[in-house]
């Protein structure tokens, strides 16, 4: 199964001169969506996280139908004022201006081993930032999974840990 043939991709999304590559596809097509949770599955298992950890809200998609697989808990990283009771943000710089991302204060619990699962790994901004805030409130982050990374953003560098990704686009 070659999962490239299931993703979409739209020139000129969100702005000028970007090619917008769209999980949509991928998603309405049980096979290939059964492939990518598995695949996904193999890579992350041998970590044996206790949770895992999804990106405000693609990353819900790729981590939620995995944690059910693999029978281990999901918890959210969402964008800031979503989240009820205590909550730990972090923000952090983007291209123009900042954003902020937040969690739940007792979803992880100290030295829980967790991954980090999100769409698409791009410049890496999102899924450093969520490195950090899982660490500020004690995981220890075994790992970070993507569907898909655009290898020309360099996003890996930005990470500290290993980094699995299913597919790759190099321009
Ligand atoms: C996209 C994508 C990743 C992030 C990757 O999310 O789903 O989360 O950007 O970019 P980066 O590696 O350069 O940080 P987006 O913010 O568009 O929101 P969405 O998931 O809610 O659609
Ligand atoms: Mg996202």
């Amino acid at each position: 199964m070659d999962l490239k043939e299931h993703i979409r991709s739209i020139p000129d999304f969100p702005k000028p001169g970007i090619l917008f590559y769209d999980i949509s596809t991928l998603l309405a097509e049980p096979a290939a969506w059964k492939a990518t949770v598995e695949r996904l599955a193999e890579a992350i298992e041998p970590y044996r996280p206790a949770l895992l950890v999804g990106i405000e809200s693609r990353g819900f998609l790729t981590a939620a139908p995995l944690a059910l697989h693999l029978g281990m808990g999901f918890a959210m990283v969402r964008k800031k004022n979503k989240l009820p009771g205590k909550t730990i943000k972090h923000t952090y710089d983007l291209e123009y201006g900042t954003d902020t991302i937040e969690i739940q204060a007792d979803a992880v619990e100290p030295g829980q081993r967790v991954v980090i699962l999100d769409d698409l790994l791009a410049t890496g901004g999102t899924a450093a930032a969520a490195v950090h805030l899982l660490r500020s409130v004690g995981a220890e982050v075994a790992a970070a999974a993507f569907i898909i990374e655009l290898s020309f953003l360099n996003g890996r560098d930005k990470l500290d840990l290993p980094v699995h990704t299913l597919i790759s686009y190099d321009d």
